[in-house]
């Protein structure tokens, strides 16, 4: 089992949820996050003074997916999320250990 974290533009996130549930995605925790890549934020005017805003607003995706699954799912949000313009974002894939479903104790893939 592999997690899929998403960071992408606020914008994106319905055509995102869209591509996830075609491919038929059911789990997801979704939060609004703020952060800062490479080009660190950006400059800001405010009331006449200039101020560096160096957290800007993202939405980050969290996924638990089979295998069979990670390559789909990291193609979907590349499709859905991608602009070509800087800051749409990152993919991190992480390997999971273990997954429990707390109502019946389902283990592993059974529990995503
Ligand atoms: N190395 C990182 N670790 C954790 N979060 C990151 C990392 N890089 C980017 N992020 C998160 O992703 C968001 C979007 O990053 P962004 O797309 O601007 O990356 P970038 O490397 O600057 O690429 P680009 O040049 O396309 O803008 C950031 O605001 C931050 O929340
Ligand atoms: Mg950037």
């Amino acid at each position: 089992m592999f997690k899929i974290e998403a960071i992408i533009q606020p914008s994106k996130l319905g055509a995102v949820r869209e591509a996830l549930k075609a491919i038929g995605v059911e789990g997801i925790t979704i939060a609004e996050v703020r952060g800062h890549g490479r080009q660190k934020g950006h400059k800001e005017v405010y009331r006449g003074r200039e101020y560096i805003v160096d957290l800007l607003p993202k939405i980050r995706l969290e996924m638990v997916v089979t295998e069979a699954r990670r390559e789909d799912v990291i193609e979907a949000i590349l499709g859905a999320a991608r602009t070509g313009k800087i800051g749409d974002g990152k993919i991190f894939v992480y390997n999971v250990e273990g997954a429990i479903r707390i109502r019946n104790a389902d283990r592993g893939e059974a529990a995503l």
